[in-house]
């Protein structure tokens, strides 16, 4: 079964406030966009990597894997969902199909696990829609009143964290993304889009370590579990 892959790494990682973009921070002796890109290149069913950079990048050239046979650049948009856009759109000319799988993995979650890819990938291989990684909510949660005061208590059972990859075929994603961002809905994720078309998403539940690293203090988690998952 293949998959193409997009890592969308055009953010400017505001909220870390760091002297470069999140993404090329470095962990353990290699960057936080090589550790993620690492996860995938070995694997047999990858065909490409499609990795959408901002428009005046100029970490990625310093990579040790720029010029990899299986990664091809192109420049991303405004948000997240339009760099996923940008890179759903070079697909096509390097050989994808309308119904091959695509795995859309942020460039920030570099602590994915080779087993939960290959969960996801199992899990879904025969699915009419495609899905994501997730995790069930584990804390309790809260509705907020807008001024810091907790109205009430909501119910956890259907509450899960998306994260990533996400996994849905071509040209059904192409067409959710075009649809929801021409209607100005909120696309914060892959699975978001399809929802707005109708579909019901599996959730694969992952690992809850495979955080989206954000703010300051996840480096030093990053730190921890790359000395020893990695080592
Ligand atoms: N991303 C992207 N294009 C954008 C914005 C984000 O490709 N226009 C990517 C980021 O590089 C990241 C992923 O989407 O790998 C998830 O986004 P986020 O964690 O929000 O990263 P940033 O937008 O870079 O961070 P911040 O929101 O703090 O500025
Ligand atoms: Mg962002």
């Amino acid at each position: 079964m293949k998959f193409w892959l997009i890592v969308p790494a055009a953010g400017i990682g505001s909220r870390m406030q760091a002297d470069r973009p999140k993404q090329y921070l470095q962990v353990a002796g290699k960057t936080i966009l090589e550790h993620t890109l690492g996860v995938f290149l070995d694997h047999p069913y990858l065909q490409r990597i499609v990795l959408p950079l901002a428009a005046h990048d100029r970490w990625w050239p310093q990579s040790a894997l720029a010029g990899h046979p299986l990664v091809v650049t192109v420049t991303g948009g405004r948000e997240r969902a339009d760099s996923v856009v940008a890179g759903l759109q070079a697909l096509p000319a390097l050989g994808a199909g309308p119904d091959d799988w695509v795995l859309v993995h942020d460039a920030a979650r570099p602590l994915l696990q080779h087993d939960d890819l290959q969960l996801l990938l199992d899990s879904l291989q025969d699915d009419p829609v495609g899905g994501l990684l997730a995790c069930p909510a584990r804390d309790t949660l809260k509705l907020a009143d807008g001024q810091g005061r907790s109205l009430r208590t909501l119910p956890r059972e259907q509450i899960w964290h998306a994260l990533t990859p996400q996994m849905f075929r071509l040209q059904a994603l192409g067409d959710a993304l075009a649809k929801a961002l021409h209607e100005g809905v909120a696309v914060t994720d892959e699975a978001s889009a399809m929802e707005h078309l109708g579909h019901a998403p599996r959730l694969v539940s992952g690992r809850s370590d495979n955080i989206k690293v954000t703010r300051p203090e996840d480096l030093q988690m990053l730190l921890m579990a790359t000395h020893k998952v990695r080592d």
